[in-house]
C-alpha cells in the first residue's frame, strides 16, 4: 500500500472516530453511566481534530515533494533526450554516465532534504542539492559547447567481454595516439577498442583510424569498421597488411592463447620501420606482454566505466618519456 493510500485511510478512520464521539456525546449527554464528562469528550475530540490536521499537512508535503520530483524527472528526461540528439547516443538506457548518477544523487538528496524544510514553506532545494544541480547544468553546457563532449557508444555487452574505458582514460590514450601520429600519413589501427576509436575521431576528425571489432553494432562507423575475430588473426582485408604506424589493442580475454593470436594480428598490421604499439590489458599479462611482444608497462592506470576485478595496465613498445606516467622497464 502506498503512503498516500495509508494517509487517506488514517484520515477516514479519524473522521469515523470523531463522528462516533459526536454521536455518543449527543446521545449520552445526560446519562450517568457515560464514561466521559462533556469536558473530556470535547478535549478528546480536539485531539482528533489536531491529528486530522497533522495528517493533512503531511499529505500536502508529500504531494509537493512528489510534484517536485516529477518535475525533476521530466527535466532529466528532456536533458537526456537533448544529449541523445546532440551526440547520437544509440541507447539512452545504458547511460550510466556521471551526469546520470549526479541526477539520481540529486533526486535522492532532494527527497531526503525535504524533511528539513520549515513546516509552512514550500520545499526548496538545499544548498547541497542546488550545488549538485548547478554542477549538472555546467556539465551539460560544457557538452553543448562541444569542447569536451562525451562520445557516443553502444551499451556494453558482457557476453563479449566489453568494458568501456572511462572518459579520462579514453581521452588520455587518444591524446597519446595523436601525439604519435605526425600528419595524415600516420594510420592508426584500434584492435577491439571501440571507445578509443570514438574518442580519436571526436578529438581529431581528420585522423586516419580503423576499428577492428567483433561486435557488428560498430558497423555504424562505415568503412572505418573491419569485422575481426581474434580466433582468425589474419583473416583481414589485404589492404590492411603492414599499413599502420600506430596499433592499439585491448584483447577480449586474459588468456595466453588470446594474446598470442592478437599478437599475430598486430604483426600483420604494423608497418615496417618506425611503429608504435600500445596494449591495454590486465596486469596478469605483464610477463607474456614482455615475452610475446617486447612490451613494458607504463605508470598510467587505465580505468573503466564499471569497476573491474583485474588491475589494468597500459603496455608500450617505446619509451613515452614523461607521458603516460613514464615507463617501467
Ligand atoms: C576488453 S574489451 C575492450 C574495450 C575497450 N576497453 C574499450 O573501451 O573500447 C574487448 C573487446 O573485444 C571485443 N571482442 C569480443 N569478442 C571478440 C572476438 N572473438 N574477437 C575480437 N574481438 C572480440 C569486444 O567486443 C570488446 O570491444
Amino acid at each position: 500500500m502506498s503512503l498516500k493510500e495509508e494517509l487517506q485511510q488514517r484520515f477516514s478512520s479519524l473522521c469515523d472516530i470523531q463522528e462516533e464521539i459526536t454521536t455518543s456525546l449527543k446521545a449520552n449527554a445526560e446519562d450517568y453511566d457515560f464514561k466521559f464528562t462533556s469536558f473530556q469528550a470535547a478535549k478528546f475530540q480536539g485531539e482528533v481534530l489536531n491529528m486530522k490536521q497533522e495528517n493533512n499537512r503531511v499529505a500536502d508535503e508529500l504531494q509537493r515533494g512528489l510534484d517536485l520530483v516529477t518535475t525533476l524527472q521530466l527535466d532529466v528526461e528532456k536533458a537526456l533526450a537533448k544529449l541523445n540528439e546532440q551526440f547520437g547516443l544509440s541507447n539512452s538506457k545504458r547511460k550510466k554516465t556521471p551526469s546520470f548518477y549526479l541526477v539520481l544523487a540529486q533526486t535522492a538528496t532532494l527527497a531526503s532534504e525535504m524533511e528539513d524544510q520549515p513546516d509552512d514553506d514550500a520545499p526548496v532545494l538545499s544548498s547541497h542539492a542546488l550545488a549538485a544541480l548547478n554542477e549538472f547544468i555546467a556539465e551539460q553546457q560544457t557538452h553543448s559547447d562541444g569542447r569536451d563532449s562525451e562520445v557516443a557508444l553502444v551499451s556494453e555487452d558482457w557476453r563479449l567481454s566489453q568494458f568501456w574505458y572511462s572518459a579520462e582514460t579514453a581521452r588520455t590514450v587518444a591524446q597519446e595516439v595523436l601525439t604519435l601520429c605526425d600528419g595524415a600519413l600516420s594510420r592508426v589501427a584500434c584492435i577491439a577498442c571501440p571507445t578509443l576509436y570514438a574518442y580519436l575521431k571526436n578529438m581529431d576528425p581528420t585522423v586516419s583510424a580503423q576499428l577492428l571489432e567483433y561486435d557488428k553494432r560498430f558497423e555504424q562507423y562505415g568503412s572505418d569498421f573491419t569485422f575481426y575475430d581474434y580466433n582468425h588473426p589474419e583473416e583481414l582485408p589485404s589492404e590492411l597488411k603492414h599499413s599502420y604506424k600506430v596499433v592499439v589493442a585491448d584483447p577480449p580475454y586474459l588468456s595466453e592463447e588470446c594474446l598470442e593470436k592478437v599478437a599475430e594480428t598486430i604483426s600483420f598490421l604494423l608497418q615496417p620501420g618506425e611503429s608504435f604499439l600500445l596494449l591495454l590489458t590486465g596486469e596478469v599479462q605483464k610477463e607474456r606482454a614482455a615475452e610475446i611482444l617486447g612490451l613494458h608497462p607504463c605508470g598510467f592506470r587505465p580505468q573503466h566505466t564499471s569497476k573491474l576485478g583485474n588491475e589494468f595496465r597500459l603496455f608500450s613498445n617505446y619509451d613515452p618519456g614523461t607521458r603516460l606516467g613514464g615507463w617501467d622497464k
